[in-house]
């Protein structure tokens, strides 16, 4: 599998074999950093990390990742550089080109990191964008893969904002990959239509399935997965919280919710959650709003079913994963 020089933009761009491929070696890269074995191959080389939103899972994996590889990495925040507001895209990506062997970016529309890949001569990975993030759902794939040793024909169902990000992302995951996805939201919340298709096309090819449904007994019955995400994301003004508390609290997951999936099904959540009233947005939204949690209670986060610190740390062997093969990296 040769993916020297590949930008990694979404899922879309990718074939399963390649997804396979990469979960495959973020396996061998977690085993190696576990027995305590230097992969340091792509010494000499250095990384931008641009972040237009706040992160503490995907930019540490960059940093760490790129560190274990032997690379350097710079930081950039949206205060501290010069991009968009005194300086294009177009003109960022020639620049940091000339200095840098790989860009990683977060930030707002998918046009953005599509337009960056298309004027850097080295790879772009896509950290986040209000319409994709790809390198979760290579950290949830190797997740489940570790959980139910397999990933094609797992049902998972997603509850909460099935518009976003996230539910896009698992949407083309599942096609993908010969799995089930069934995205469980009030039908305001639900995805384009347009990438509705698409994936269902993509679903009929690979033996997978894409499910839409208000109804929370019958969207998380026999599920292998139940997945949220926050209800307002980065991005979002704090003014979507009223409307989006009113019509998404219905889709909060609970016990009841675990119990219906079953009792080998595993929680799952991108981080960060709003599961108790320890942050502040957390404080501040349950206390005005008279809830003790937000998509997912505490109970469901902190029970034996839930997988999310494994998943977390996954983000960090399979961005190191995507660097590699994008870099020509040789073990
Ligand atoms: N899941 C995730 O992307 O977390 P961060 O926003 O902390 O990077
Ligand atoms: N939907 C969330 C995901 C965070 C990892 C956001 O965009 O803020």
């Amino acid at each position: 599998m040769d993916l020297k020089g590949r930008d990694f933009l979404k899922l879309l761009d990718y074939t399963p074999e390649e997804i396979e491929y990469l979960v495959d070696l973020a396996a061998t890269l977690k085993a190696k950093k576990k027995a305590g074995e230097l992969v340091d191959v792509l010494k000499g080389k250095n990384v931008a990390l641009i972040f237009e939103k706040t992160s503490t899972r995907t930019r540490c994996s960059f940093e760490v990742a790129a560190h274990d590889l032997g690379m350097g990495t710079t930081y950039l925040e949206p205060a501290s550089s010069q991009i968009g507001k005194k300086e294009s895209i177009a003109d960022t990506a020639r620049v940091l080109s000339g200095m840098f062997e790989g860009i990683e970016y977060r930030g707002f529309g998918q046009e953005i990191v599509e337009e960056l890949a298309k004027q850097a001569s080295v790879p772009v990975w896509n950290g986040l964008t209000n319409e994709f993030h790809p390198t979760q759902m290579l950290a949830d794939l190797l997740t489940i893969k570790e959980v139910f040793g397999r990933t094609k024909g797992i049902k998972v169902v997603y509850m909460g904002d099935a518009r976003y990000n996230m539910a896009n992302s698992w949407m083309v995951t599942c096609a993908k990959m010969g799995m089930h996805i069934t995205l469980c939201s009030n039908k305001k919340y639900f995805p384009d239509p347009e990438l509705v298709k698409t994936c269902e096309e993509i679903a009929a090819q690979t033996g997978g399935s894409v499910t839409l449904t208000e109804d929370v007994m019958e969207g998380t019955k026999n599920q292998d997965v139940v997945y949220t995400d926050v209800w307002v994301s980065m991005g979002e003004p704090d003014s979507a919280w009223v409307e989006r508390i009113d019509d998404l609290t219905p889709y909060k997951v609970t016990k009841a919710v675990m119990d219906n999936a079953g009792k080998d099904a595993v929680f799952m959540h991108c981080l960060p959650a709003y599961h108790d009233l320890k942050t502040q947005i957390g404080k501040e939204k349950g206390e005005q709003f008279g809830f003790e949690d937000l998509e997912v209670t505490d109970e469901v986060f902190e029970s034996a079913q839930s997988v999310v610190f494994q998943e977390a740390e996954n983000r960090m062997h399979t961005i190191k994963a995507v660097m590699a093969a994008t870099m020509g990296a040789e073990f």
